[in-house]
């Protein structure tokens, strides 16, 4: 990914551009090193990581491998207690953690999958890194997007039906935007939210909130 990523960050004056796996713990420890040296201390880290094997975001849950179910958690999962363990001593007091969840997380959402256990497992250890850091006074919250299409979204198999049943179901008719993301991130990662920690923000207009829309009740009515 690199020959598309590098341009992007140097388009932003990006000082560090390094690899980094997220399953290899050196890695991690040399990207926060090479940070703190190039920037001094971090006002705030954005966990935007997850990925499963493609056959395992599809078909049925019962079905997932072994392997799948370890891929998925140690990308999508234990990444943020690596993350968050290398970034503690090069954050300042009032610092903010925050990470990318979905709501698949406490509600299965077809062909989401282990990707859903995974984020519980994410918004579970977001809770204890909470009270792990607290005492630094660095926050530690989950950010939950509603669907939006990316690379990694893709992978999901009927992701587009996703994006319309979040529609139907949401209160505010209609998908988040980037800006929409953007600017809860913007929330969770400055002092705006400075009494919040241990927390999952949502922004995925309204959908979580919702049981059902009225046009799927119509749609259960007419077929009674
Ligand atoms: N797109 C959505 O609908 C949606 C909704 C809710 C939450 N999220 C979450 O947002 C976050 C960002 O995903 P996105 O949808 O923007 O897609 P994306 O493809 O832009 O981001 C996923 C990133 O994970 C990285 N990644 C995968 N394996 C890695 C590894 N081993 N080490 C380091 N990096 C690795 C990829 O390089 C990629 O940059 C994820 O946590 C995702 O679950 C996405």
């Amino acid at each position: 990914m690199e020959k598309r990523v590098k341009p992007i960050a140097e388009g932003m004056n990006a000082k560090v551009i390094m690899s980094c796996d997220v399953t290899k713990e050196n890695e991690v420890e040399a990207v926060f090193k090479e940070c703190a040296k190039v920037y001094g201390n971090l006002d705030f880290v954005v966990h935007a990581v997850a990925f499963a094997p493609k056959e395992a975001l599809m078909g049925r849950f019962v079905d997932t491998t072994k392997e799948a179910w370890d891929i998925a958690m140690g990308v999508s999962a234990y990444s943020l207690v690596t993350v968050s363990k290398y970034a503690e001593p090069v954050m300042n007091e009032g610092g903010s953690i925050l990470a990318l969840t979905y709501l698949g997380s406490v509600l299965s959402v077809p062909s989401y999958n282990v990707m859903g256990v995974a984020k519980a497992a994410l918004e579970s250890s977001m809770r204890f890194l909470a009270v792990d850091l607290g005492h630094k006074g660095i926050r530690v919250n989950c950010l939950s997007s509603g669907p939006v299409k990316t690379l990694a979204s893709m992978g999901i198999s009927g992701f587009s039906k996703m994006l319309k049943a979040a529609v139907l179901r949401a209160p505010l008719k209609k998908n988040v935007s980037l800006e929409d993301v953007g600017k809860a991130g913007l929330y969770l990662a400055s002092d705006l939210s400075s009494g919040t920690t241990g927390e999952v923000i949502y922004c995925d207009c309204g959908c979580h909130s919702a049981y059902a829309s009225a046009e799927e009740m119509d749609i259960l009515s007419s077929a009674e």
